[in-house]
């Protein structure tokens, strides 16, 4: 039974629940042919690990059991984008302060030249990410996700889809700088398994950082 309240859905996980509970727990006592069954409404903050609710069911004159369920989300599509679609890149791109600024010519040329990928819920952007190959090495240039998408794995969806293309097209590395204090997007590469291959001091302005250089080789 599915509970809606807005974005994100919920439902029944039978076997979360199994695992996480470890018995039956919501079984009916011998004899009952009633219950009551009610949903918890949930908040969720942006930015913040999707949490287990519960949903509870009651049979009368008994105590009321509790039941895990899991947050589930529409399918995020992952698509090449056109050139049509750079002033929504933009958007979510300029509301984004940790990512890279780039302009509408930028995107332009990777749009034509280069590699970008969507990430669309019901035809709703909702991140991307940007790459282009220079003599078979490519370099992200930028991944973002859109606020109200956060933690979600859409930017792992994006990185799987362009790794994959990559090794497509024969790339010998996937390469990457990012500011030192931008631990989301490098756990985002540490986690599809980038290695730290190098810093390169005071590289980016407003505030002065660090930047240090990812790499993630294909092995051929
Ligand atoms: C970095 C960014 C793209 C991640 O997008 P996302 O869709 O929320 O990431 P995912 O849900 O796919 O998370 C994948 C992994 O990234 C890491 N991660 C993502 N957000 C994190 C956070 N707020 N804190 C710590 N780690 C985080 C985790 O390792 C996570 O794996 P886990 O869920 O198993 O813990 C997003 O935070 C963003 O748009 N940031 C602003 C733009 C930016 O800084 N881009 C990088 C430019 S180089």
């Amino acid at each position: 039974m599915p509970i809606t309240s807005g974005i994100p859905t919920l439902k029944f996980s039978r076997s979360r629940r199994r695992e996480r509970l470890g018995k039956e727990s919501n079984a009916a006592p011998k004899g009952a042919s009633d219950f009551e069954e009610f949903a918890v409404s949930l908040k969720r903050y942006p930015d913040t690990k999707p949490e287990f609710a519960v949903s509870l069911k009651r049979y009368p004159d008994t105590k009321p059991e509790f039941s895990a369920v899991r947050e589930t989300f529409m399918p995020v599509a992952i698509r090449s984008a056109r050139l049509n679609d750079v002033p929504a890149i933009l958007a979510i791109e300029q509301q984004a302060l940790a990512a890279a600024h780039w302009t509408s010519e930028q995107y332009n040329k990777l749009v034509s030249g280069g590699t970008v990928l969507l990430a669309e819920e019901a035809g709703q952007l909702c991140g991307f990410v940007c790459a282009q190959a220079v003599a078979g090495e490519w370099e992200i240039e930028n991944v973002v996700v859109a606020a109200g998408f956060l933690r979600r794995g859409i930017a792992s969806e994006l990185v799987r889809e362009l790794m994959r293309r990559a090794e497509n097209e024969a790339a010998s590395a996937i390469l990457l700088e990012v500011r030192e204090s931008n631990l989301p997007a490098r756990g985002l590469y540490e986690k599809h398994g980038f290695r730290e291959v190098g810093r390169r001091r005071g590289y980016y302005r407003d505030p002065v950082e660090d930047a240090i250089l990812y790499a993630l080789r294909f092995d051929r």
